[in-house]
């Protein structure tokens, strides 16, 4: 447990096994808990082997900057008795509109718990039975689960040789399409486009078929270091049906904390509200938040850190000659030359978890999410020994 972490399970009063839990429920994200190789084991493992390195979810192993922090102790010593509906209501639209910029304002942001509820939103108030869903593949998976859910069908693009979403196959196959999903970076590829293509992509949809909304899925952007790779957020202002969804899970460490939102005109966002309930947002959710935005320097620390993590694994890998695709998140997507089922058993059993299968790459490929430097040290330790045996 980082240090912070630890001051932060202090601050909520709890300790021992009430700590491990903790920790699981505030740093573990949505995909941990519902993709895990097996979440009910690996919480039985986590409490019972003390040094187990999960790097299987995408997680923040750092959390929330000290801002988030004190602004999430001030609460439960002050307010965490009134419901603090104008924080989550009012004042977290408005920070994060000014946060991201490009000319967005309050009435262009739509809060959620989390912003699988978003992705979910969207899948149910564009695609149907005869508007199926455009997604790439490998990708991220839970707005396919949601379109076959309702009885709608996905057209699934793969990934070039390269292992980035290939904008020409999904442009030709949104032709007539309720939604195109378009993850960027891409998970579990960790691959980006730049903005210039992103943008060319929708101009292209939005003229070939302009009732096909279009989700660019940027949950891990804040990780990308290079400089082309920036948000769509003018262009989800731009169209009707475009929109963006955006998350604290990740570089901003909240993931136990469950915030998402969308951008985009208010005439979509109406659209995704009235499709899925959104949940609610309680004081310490929307504090942390709105004092995270205020910190801006705390995300170019945590970007840093994680790109040096992030040159550490892949050199380490590289040096013992297996490659990674070019990451700009916080994982990589790693060519192991096994079936990754083999490749996270051997780990397992040696205290490091790694992501589940991704089909359909998971005969070669295994995600791995980085954790601290520590973490990977370690962690490397144990993938050398599987790998050059
Ligand atoms: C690409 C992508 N989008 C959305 C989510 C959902 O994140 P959350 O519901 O925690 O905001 C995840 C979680 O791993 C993800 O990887």
């Amino acid at each position: 447990m980082s240090l912070s972490r630890r001051a932060f399970v202090r601050s909520l009063g709890v300790g021992g096994a009430g700590a491990l839990s903790s920790t699981w429920v505030v740093g573990r994200n949505h995909e941990a808990l519902a993709w895990g190789p097996d979440p009910l084991e690996a919480a039985r493992q986590a409490s019972t082997q003390q040094d187990v390195i999960r790097i299987s979810g995408n997680e923040n192993a750092r959390g929330p900057g000290k801002a988030a922090l004190d602004a999430l102790h001030n609460v439960i010593s002050g307010k965490v008795g009134r419901y603090g509906r104008n924080v989550a209501r009012d004042d977290l639209p408005k920070a994060i509109a000014r946060r991201v910029g490009h000319g967005l304002t309050a009435e262009n942001i739509l809060t959620s718990t989390g912003s699988s509820f978003i992705l979910a939103a969207g899948v149910r108030a564009y695609v149907s039975e005869s508007k199926p869903l455009v997604n790439g593949s490998p990708s991220y998976g839970a707005p396919n689960r949601t379109a076959r859910t309702i009885g709608a069908s996905v057209r699934e693009i793969p990934v070039d040789a390269n292992l980035k979403l290939d904008l020409d196959g999904m442009a030709e196959a949104a032709n007539g399409a309720g939604l195109v999903f378009l993850c960027n970076p891409n998970n579990p590829t960790a691959t980006t486009h730049s903005l210039d293509n992103v943008s060319a992509f929708i101009r292209r949809v939005k003229s070939n078929s302009p009732d096909t909304a279009i989700l660019v899925d940027e949950a891990y952007i804040e990780y990308a270091t290079d400089t082309t790779v920036e948000t769509a957020a003018a262009q989800a202002l731009e169209y009707d049906d475009v929109f963006i969804a955006r998350t604290f899970s990740k570089a901003y460490g909240m993931a136990g904390l469950r915030l998402g939102y969308a951008a985009g005109r208010p005439a979509t966002l109406a659209k995704l509200n009235a499709a899925w309930g959104l949940g609610d947002l309680n004081i310490l959710t929307a504090t942390a938040a709105i004092a995270s935005l205020n910190e801006p320097d705390h995300m170019v620390a945590e970007r840093e850190e994680n790109s040096r993590i992030r040159e550490f694994t892949i050199d380490a890998f590289r040096e013992m000659g297996y490659e990674a695709s070019d990451s700009q998140t916080n994982f990589l997507f790693v060519n192991v030359r096994q079936p990754a089922a083999e490749f996270r058993d051997a780990a397992r059993e040696q205290g490091v978890m790694v992501g589940r299968d991704f089909p359909p790459m998971e005969q070669t490929h295994a995600r791995i999410s980085l954790g601290t430097m520590e973490e990977m040290e370690r962690a490397m330790e144990v993938f050398r020994k599987i790998l050059e045996t």
